[in-house]
């Protein structure tokens, strides 16, 4: 690898859809690297970013509304090459002198295209009919000047057209959704062979370019690293071990509220593959005692938020006491913001933009660390090729997400030591089960609830029981903003029940949450 691979982005301009990112997504899954970009940088700001190539987003507006967004002409005159999606693509024309029309009839949803230019870039061995996803109510009437029109549809005589000279291309419809059956492939012949780019933003470049650039700011410093267990903190941490070996200290708070076997994966398994330096504060008691007598949701999980810091910042203090010289203090703090977070909280640089959600946001003034962020240029998906690259355990990388708070918002009611091993065991069943069946992949996420404060009747043996539920909530979601219920087949959520109920005491009933989110939530506190 000569060259940074981040120095030149596939520009996604984003004229206010909500598909740039997806869109960004899709060009990563070419193995190009992208960068989402406002629609109101100017046009010579994103030239400034040496862009690989440059897509243009759908977006609501109609070219001749009041205040939509423009396109300077600029763009498409630099010698790089263009995609213009949808709105981008009547932009597109329209900026470069075709002619875009109420063209009466408005398509949304699927409809079928027809390509009509048989030696196209774009449709390069693809059918020349394929099930697209439309959804516009302007249309190109006519292509401007230079372009071939490669394809119709029944409501746009001119939905794509390109010029393989100038290297200018666009489709009416979304080829970034799962519905249009070729997309991929058109994105992926824009890029390949349209650009002319090299796929080379695989797992591997991914890793280097992004250890070698931690390397580069941590310089001979020193820092820690919050670890949770999850994906994202256990990747960057890897990254970041990777770039500065035993300069790095994680720091592993044990609130006692994850599920059966995974502070014992964090413990020894990452330990043992990654070979951080990890220092794990037991704190479980505390917790708990902090946590005696409440049941109210929220105030739980203030409580949480509230002991997770105090016992961070203890564990940090401690930590830059015994690790700092004068020379080399601790002064970086890790943490795993993905690139998702960095868009969505305004998309520029530095410390100001960043949320602090991730647990250890809150720290006192006199401890004030650099931010590290090794993975705010990757999505998830990208954060696990990276984690799988860096050597981090497999039951790690494809943990399903899992509330911060933990266990303590799964008990619905008081939290205590009882309560959470009859919740471990619960889960743990529908867990091996989940995975037995090879259905993990297939969730977004499967939170097991114990209703502590409720009691059912149940016949056990010869006798009469008095004990709890356990809700099942498997869910499928794309970015647990929306989530529908899985139809988990019945065979897989019998052989759960029967499990649960027989293997763990006090539980004698299991029941399936068939809620959609929303109105529900995914969690239940
Ligand atoms: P809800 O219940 O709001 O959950 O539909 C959406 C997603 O967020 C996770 N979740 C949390 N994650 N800290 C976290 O790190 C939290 O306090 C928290 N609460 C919910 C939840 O598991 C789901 O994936």
């Amino acid at each position: 690898m000569s060259d940074n691979l981040q120095d030149h982005p596939v520009l996604v301009v984003d004229f206010g859809a909500q598909y740039a990112q997806l869109i960004a997504r899709r060009v990563r899954e070419c193995a190009l690297y992208s960068e989402v970009v406002p629609h109101t940088m100017s046009a010579e700001e994103m030239l400034a970013k040496n862009p690989a190539a440059i897509v243009l987003s759908g977006g609501p507006s109609s070219v001749y509304a009041d205040g939509a967004p423009s396109l300077d002409v600029a763009l498409l005159e630099a010698g790089v090459p263009v995609f213009g999606i949808c709105y981008g693509f009547q932009a597109m024309a329209h900026a470069l002198g075709g002619t875009v029309a109420h063209t009466g009839g408005r398509e949304y949803g699927h409809t079928m295209a027809t390509i009509t230019h048989t030696d196209s870039i774009l449709f390069d061995g693809q059918p020349a009919e394929q099930a697209v996803w439309m959804s516009h109510g302007d249309g190109v009437s006519e292509a401007p000047t230079g372009m071939t029109v490669c394809a119709r549809t029944p409501g746009a005589p001119v939905a794509a057209f390109e010029d393989a000279e100038r290297k200018l291309f666009g489709v009416q419809w979304h080829p970034e959704v799962l519905h249009s059956t070729h997309g991929q492939e058109v994105l992926r012949n824009f890029l390949l062979n349209g650009a002319g780019l090299k796929a080379e933003w695989t797992p591997a470049n991914m890793a280097e370019e992004l250890v070698a650039q931690v390397r580069e700011q941590i310089g001979e410093g020193r820092a820690i690293c919050g670890l949770s267990g999850g994906v994202d903190s256990s990747v960057a941490a890897a990254m970041v071990q990777k770039a500065i070996g035993d300069r790095l200290t994680c720091v592993f708070v044990d609130h006692g509220l994850l599920r059966a076997g995974e502070a014992e994966q964090v413990k020894e398994d990452f330990v043992a593959a990654t070979g951080v330096d990890l220092v794990v504060v037991d704190a479980s008691e505390r917790f708990l005692e902090a946590l005696a007598g409440q049941s109210d949701p929220e105030t739980k999980r203030k409580i949480i938020g509230r002991e997770f810091i105090r016992v961070f910042e203890q564990a940090a203090r401690d930590i830059v006491g015994a690790e700092s010289d004068s020379e080399h203090p601790v002064e970086f703090l890790v943490q795993g913001t993905l690139y998702p977070d960095v868009v969505e909280s305004g998309g520029g640089t530095g410390a100001a933009n960043i949320k602090s959600h991730h647990n250890v946001g809150g720290l006192p003034d006199d401890l004030q660390f650099k931010l590290v962020e090794p993975l705010r240029a990757l999505f998830k998906d990208e954060v696990r090729q990276v984690g799988l690259e860096l050597g981090v355990p497999d039951s790690i990388v494809w943990r399903q997400p899992f509330p911060g708070p933990g266990l303590g918002i799964r008990i619905i009611g008081e939290v205590t030591a009882e309560r959470l091993e009859i919740l471990r065991a619960a889960d743990k069943i529908a867990r091996e089960e989940l995975t037995a069946a090879g259905l993990d992949r297939d969730i977004w996420q499967c939170p097991v609830v114990l209703l502590a404060d409720v009691r059912s009747v149940g016949v056990q043996g010869d006798g009469r029981t008095y004990g709890h539920p356990i809700v099942l909530r498997p869910v499928s979601s794309e970015d647990a903003m929306t989530a529908d219920w899985t139809r988990l087949p019945y065979d897989v959520l019998a052989t759960i029940s029967n499990r649960i109920t027989n293997e763990v005491s006090d539980v004698n009933r299991v029941v399936l949450d068939v809620t959609s989110k929303p109105p529900g939530t995914i969690e239940w506190e």
